[in-house]
């Protein structure tokens, strides 16, 4: 049988947390612990365990630096031919975000040959109940399972529960039970007494669904990415912003930013009310962004569900929350000006 090797990627988060003696599990910082330092604590697994660090942050702190590091390091291991799965060690505040532009930038076609698993902890390593040792382990079987089973691509493996990745979201802030993939539901649950996973839905399940969104593609080759990644290394990713629609709303905000002309937002995402409704004043500076050529896409501030188009909609929308939209639309938005400039033509 050929052995199986797992890379381990570590960026940092509560499951390389540590909190000083006598401190709580709530007063502790994260990023602490090295990614080797972390697997080192495990029981041994029947798999060859190799570790890489691309980052040591809060994810709170997230950049489009760290993500392009994160990628280069993911696109090498989905090509190495001796790897079989990919872990990736993540803070839980923005690993729905890292998890959609991982969606968004590898091409399915590679993605898909392989499981990238991310994982995360709620309780720092120093806890006496630690949830991240168990995560990982969960995590480190599916990026093992054979080539014949059918999670690939990007997922999050938490709290016994393999999500999508471009379906899920943290919806607790403080729960070990932290993520929900909202109405298309976790992937797999992970069986921890008979070390196996069981299939719940199938990765299949929600293609003509807005729920699922899976795999965003902007990119097809990894020629494309790697282009992405040194433009976007660069230049940063394209400014979009994130606009609340409330009682009260104005649009001030937006006439504001609009006002800088080149300088300001390439789009802004509408974390509007309800099945995707914006107050009056909001749509008004909305409709002026877009007659300048600004990107404009209505979202949902509900927690489930997401906006579906209506007869009547005078401005576009999108299936994804606020916080995945947002990743979605840069991506987009410095893909198809690559594209427009002929960077993706090899
Ligand atoms: C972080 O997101 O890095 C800190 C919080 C967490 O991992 O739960």
């Amino acid at each position: 049988m050929n052995e199986l090797h797992v890379l381990v990627i570590g960026t940092g988060g509560t499951i390389a947390g540590t909190a000083s003696a006598g401190l709580d599990d709530g007063d502790y910082t994260a990023a602490q612990l090295g990614v080797d330092q972390i697997v080192s604590g495990l029981a041994p697994l029947g798999v060859s365990v190799h570790t890489q660090q691309t980052a040591q942050i809060d994810s709170k702190d997230m950049s489009a630096g760290v993500w392009c590091d994160l990628t280069e390091a993911v696109l090498a291991a989905l090509q190495s031919p001796w790897v079989t799965g990919i872990v990736i060690t993540h803070g839980t505040d923005t690993l729905e975000e890292t998890a959609t532009w991982l969606s968004a930038v590898l091409p399915s076609e590679l993605a898909h040959q392989k499981p990238v698993a991310l994982t995360c902890a709620m309780r720092p390593a120093s806890s006496a109940e630690a949830d991240g040792p168990a995560n990982l382990r969960d995590a480190l079987l599916v990026a093992s399972a054979p080539a014949s089973h059918t999670l690939r691509g990007v997922l999050l493996v938490c709290a016994g529960f393999v999500h999508a990745g471009s379906a899920v979201r943290k919806v607790h802030s403080h729960r070990l039970e932290a993520f929900s993939s909202g109405d298309a539901g976790p992937w797999a649950k992970l069986d921890r007494t008979q070390g196996c996973i069981q299939l719940i839905n199938s990765p299949d399940f929600g293609i003509n669904c807005p729920y699922v969104t899976d795999f965003i593609e902007f990119v097809a080759t990894d020629f494309e990415v790697l282009k992405l990644l040194s433009h976007v290394g660069q230049f940063g990713l394209p400014w979009v912003e994130i606009i609340h629609s409330h009682a009260d709303a104005s649009g001030k905000v937006i006439d504001a930013l609009i006002a800088l002309g080149p300088r300001g937002p390439q789009g802004f995402i509408v974390a509007a009310t309800g099945n995707g409704t914006v107050h009056a004043n909001l749509e008004r500076s909305l409709l002026a962004a877009r007659a300048q050529g600004i990107h404009v896409w209505r979202s949902t501030r509900c927690v489930l569900g997401a906006v579906t188009a209506r007869a009547d909609d005078v401005l576009p929308h999108t299936p994804l929350p606020p916080a995945k939209a947002r990743v979605v639309m840069q991506v987009e938005i410095a893909a198809k000006s690559l594209r427009s400039r002929g960077k993706f033509a090899h």
